[in-house]
């Protein structure tokens, strides 16, 4: 587009901008308005202005310089937020929304989870209590991590060994929807068991963050919550949401955790599903072939952290087919399964495009891979969101 608007709004904009625009385009003005170019009209005496493009689409050039002139200029806000002062804040309103009350908190090792966990520890103590479930699911020394970063903080966690369980429950499981209820129904039934034990709770921490109620009419976004927020719970067991993030976006959840002191390695971590690796693991969920997956995983990770890669990506992980080809290991024929690299650019996960890794590391990957972990083949996925998904499962 082209304007020639004078307003706040576009101080400091270029005349020329390439934008992303709406199809339509206003037809007849109401009085006192005026069409200051293409897709721009505004009425400067009652301070309204009216765009046909979207300031928020990344594909809009200085788009963010107008929603920042909008806010500030026009509707005089002061940019005085900060992570310090929503700490404050935040502990703040949890004293005064749970009282003398105990909370009830599930941990996942995410991040969203235990930055609430730390917070809400911050504000109320002994009174919180956090149930993680281990289903077996998880990455190399996840569990033990979790553990010790919150024993180190003096949180209170219930640890709840249910790898067995989970296994035996998913025997023979193949099909991707299966698994996801089989575990989604199992997790709620051993951490409502749990909870039931506090029957002087009467609350419930939700991880739960601002893009999480943006998108809660997207069919994914619903998906999400019901296993990561241990959906349907609150409601059965009567309690009451605490979910001091979800007014923050996930870099903001990782400042917040920065300053509260947990370690680095768990702010920048990458989403983990719900389910786990459940649906990394094409094709059936035995301990030993979670074990091949987990090795491979470490090692990808590892690679990706040490060139210094690991924070411009919004994902990356490994997945095992139960596809076997041949090789020769120790001079003698082998025959093993698949391991497929994924890594994927993306902001908000609802679209991405794979990372396109330097060959050299690539390289350096797939050999480590494949001399310490027993696969016969590394794969490397270059599909895209849309119409692939993220996960494969
Ligand atoms: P897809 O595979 O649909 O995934 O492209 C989009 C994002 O959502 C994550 N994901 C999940 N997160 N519980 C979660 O908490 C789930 O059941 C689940 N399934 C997918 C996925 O890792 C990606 O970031």
């Amino acid at each position: 587009i082209t304007h020639d608007s004078a307003s706040p709004l576009f101080e400091g904009v270029n005349k020329e901008l390439s934008v992303c625009m709406g199809a339509s385009t206003a037809a007849r003005l109401p009085g006192g308005f005026r069409a200051a170019g293409e897709g721009v009209y505004e009425n400067p005496e009652k301070q309204i202005y009216a765009l046909m493009f979207r300031p928020e689409s990344e594909d809009t050039e200085q788009g963010q310089d107008v929603l920042r002139n909008f806010v500030t200029r026009i509707c005089g806000c002061r940019c005085e937020w900060t992570t310090a002062s929503y700490v404050d804040t935040a502990v703040r309103d949890i004293r005064e929304q749970v009282k003398d009350g105990r909370v009830i908190c599930g941990l996942s090792g995410g991040v969203d989870s235990s930055v609430t966990a730390t917070l809400i520890h911050k504000a109320i103590g002994d009174r919180l209590t956090c149930i993680f479930v281990d289903h077996g699911l998880m990455r190399l020394n996840e569990p033990e991590e979790v553990r010790k970063t919150f024993a180190d903080k003096g949180i209170n966690v219930i640890y709840i060994d249910a790898r067995k369980r989970f296994l035996s429950l998913l025997a023979g499981v193949t099909d991707p929807e299966k698994k996801r209820k089989i575990i989604g129904a199992e997790f709620i039934r051993l951490f409502e068991e749990q909870a039931a034990k506090f029957d002087d709770a009467r609350f419930l921490a939700q991880g739960t963050i601002y893009p999480d109620i943006v998108e809660s009419g997207n069919r994914h976004a619903a998906v999400i919550k019901s296993h990561h927020n241990v959906g349907g719970l609150p409601e059965r067991m009567d309690l009451e949401l605490v979910e001091p993030l979800k007014y923050l976006f996930k870099d903001e959840v990782r400042n917040v955790g920065r300053s509260l002191g947990l370690p680095e390695t768990m702010g920048d971590r990458h989403p983990f599903p719900g389910p786990g690796l459940g649906v990394r693991c094409v094709g059936e969920l035995r301990v030993e072939r979670l074990d091949v997956l987990r090795a491979a995983d470490a090692i990808f990770i590892e690679e990706i952290r040490k060139a210094g890669l690991y924070g411009n990506i919004w994902q990356a992980f490994c997945m095992l087919l139960p596809v076997k080809s041949v090789g020769v290991r120790n001079e003698s024929r082998s025959y093993e399964e698949t391991i497929v690299l994924r890594a994927v650019k993306s902001t908000d996960a609802m679209t991405a495009d794979w990372y396109p890794f330097p060959p050299e590391l690539l390289q350096k990957i797939s050999a480590r891979i494949l001399k310490e972990v027993p696969v016969n083949r590394v794969l490397f996925d270059i599909s895209a969101k849309p119409p692939a998904t993220i996960e494969w499962e």
